[in-house]
């Protein structure tokens, strides 16, 4: 098929930018003299986005002790990172659950991604890394280019999809045959059009090669087994019916073994049935 990845992006009507707030505080987060004040004066200047971040952030799921009330609080708890990195869950997901969906796919790739990024996040505190929401991000970014191909060229997608299926064949082969490129390139591209974070951008190019990351091993091969484990704990959500087996360099980066892995992802249904209700405006559980 001849056509630019670039050209497939404007055809599924995802946004080449996003807004104002995550781009005016990722930029302010990498200049060395921005204060923590400047950074919540951005995100406090829009309302809706400030009342969605107050939500989850005093939500169970995050079970801090005290309510947090602002999001000058918030950033001092969270950290910069860890509060940029929820606008941009916040916002994706605003994108996503507005766009008119071309496909029945795509309500379960969703799934898919927020029960990767629920597996990400625990598999993260497991590892006792300090900030964790890069990790949930990243899941939830990690097939945003099979959404892409869903919404801009259902037909093909779909039988790339059907053809995985019945085949077993890789996916990524099988894209690379029809359109030229993978999901993980045309998501790589929208998360370069993006501005992601340079550890999202890897994620979504390697999550399925995580031994070619060069910059964050762990992150990519974190989100690998949380996308695998995803795929077999939530049936609902798989759209393949063999997923491609674990790699194990993504075992070696993490020092987890599967039966670790297995036990720590026991409650992830139960995270997921939260994180859903909290960040959904539709219910993708039903
Ligand atoms: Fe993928
Ligand atoms: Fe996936």
């Amino acid at each position: 098929m001849d056509i630019s990845m670039e050209a497939v992006i404007e055809k599924s009507g995802t946004p080449v930018s996003l807004p104002h707030v995550y781009l005016e505080m990722n930029r302010l987060i990498d200049l060395p003299d921005s204060t923590l004040a400047d950074i919540a004066k951005v995100a406090e200047e829009d309302l809706g986005l400030t009342a969605r971040i107050l939500k989850i952030v005093n939500s169970p799921y995050y079970g801090f002790p005290s309510t947090i009330d602002s999001i000058s609080r918030a950033v001092a708890i969270l950290g910069t990172k860890d509060l940029r990195d929820l606008v941009l869950t916040t916002t994706t997901l605003d994108i996503f659950t507005k766009m008119k969906f071309k496909h029945d796919h795509i309500q379960e790739i969703l799934r898919h991604s927020l029960f990767c990024a629920v597996n990400a996040r625990l598999l993260a505190i497991e590892l006792h890394q300090p900030q964790t929401e890069c990790f949930f991000v990243a899941g939830l970014m990690h097939d945003i280019g099979r959404l892409i191909l869903l919404q801009a060229l259902p037909e093909s997608s779909h039988m790339a999809i059907s053809e995985a299926r019945t085949t077993g064949q890789d996916l990524d082969s099988i894209e690379q045959d029809i359109f030229g490129f993978t999901h993980s390139d045309i998501g790589n591209r929208l998360a370069e059009l993006w501005h992601l974070p340079e550890n999202v951008k890897e994620v979504i190019a390697f999550h399925h090669n995580p031994g070619r990351s060069r910059h964050f091993p762990l992150q990519t091969a974190v989100v690998h087994l949380a996308d695998n484990r995803a795929n077999l704990i939530d049936k609902k959500s798989s759209l393949v019916s063999n997923p491609p087996p674990v790699k194990q360099e993504a075992l070696n980066v993490t020092s987890l073994s599967l039966e670790r892995i297995d036990e720590l992802l026991k409650t992830a249904p139960d995270h997921f049935k939260e994180v859903n209700q909290l960040f959904m405006n539709s219910d993708v559980a039903a």
